[in-house]
């Protein structure tokens, strides 16, 4: 890139964190674009689930990587950002555990990961970037201006969890919920290619006993401040 790079401000961290709904707010706020990684890998595995591609397929799941086209929707006053694939709405089917399972199965292949990353740097526009996942300070955004490593305990993000699914009038034990994240936190953490960690000059958040409104404020003012 030449010139001054557009900024970027990256927020990585665990399952239920709260990245997404953070760097949503953040995003408006700065009047950033924004992009939630996860999102590409989850519709690869929507994508693989729906078409019954096996997992070992590469090259058709690569042909799609190739040819998808995703778009984050401009946010309401709810913050919550649509998913659009070729302009079609597909937010609802992303969110389900089969497809975040498929997700982080397949973010575990080295091609399909080399391939999300051309994708993940078109999102890098003017005037700027907040991109959230689980390895955007580490490798995609390498020279991000502002990184943040939001984290909070597991039981409290099984709970987010549980609130989260009970508004969608699903109930869910507390206990396997929290089974589910620990074991994606292992997966995450534990594989070889961009593991789930903390870059070494990204600034830890801990949101366990923080409102939205608080972490949002004080990543605004890291950012603001610098
Ligand atoms: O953030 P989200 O829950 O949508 O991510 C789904 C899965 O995609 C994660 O559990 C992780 O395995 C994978 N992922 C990744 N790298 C990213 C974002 C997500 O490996 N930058």
């Amino acid at each position: 890139m030449t010139g001054e790079a557009v900024p970027v401000v990256t927020i990585d961290g665990p399952a239920g964190s709260g990245k997404g709904t953070i760097a949503v707010k953040l995003a408006g706020l700065l009047g950033y674009h924004y992009l939630g990684s996860g999102t590409l890998y989850r519709v690869l595995a929507l994508y693989s689930l729906q078409h019954q591609v096996k997992e070992d397929d590469l090259q058709a799941i690569l042909g799609m990587c190739e040819g998808m086209h995703i778009r984050f929707s401009p946010w309401g006053d709810d913050g919550e950002v649509r998913v659009l694939l070729d302009s079609q709405d597909i937010s609802d089917q992303l969110r389900t555990e089969e497809c975040a399972k498929g997700a982080s199965s397949l973010a575990t292949c080295p091609q399909v990961r080399q391939a999300l990353l051309k994708k993940q740097h078109g999102f890098r526009v003017t005037p700027g970037l907040v991109a959230e996942g689980r390895d955007m300070g580490t490798v995609v955004f390498p020279d991000a201006r502002h990184k943040i490593y939001l984290t909070a305990s597991a039981r409290e993000r099984a709970f987010r969890r549980q609130k989260q699914l009970k508004k969608q009038g699903i109930s869910a034990s507390l206990v396997n919920l929290l089974t589910e994240i620990e074991a994606r936190d292992a997966r995450d953490k534990q594989r070889d290619i961009s593991p789930l960690r903390q870059a070494a000059d990204a600034v830890r958040v801990d949101s366990t006993d923080l409102s939205i409104a608080q972490v949002v404020q004080h990543i605004a003012a890291l950012v603001q401040n610098e």
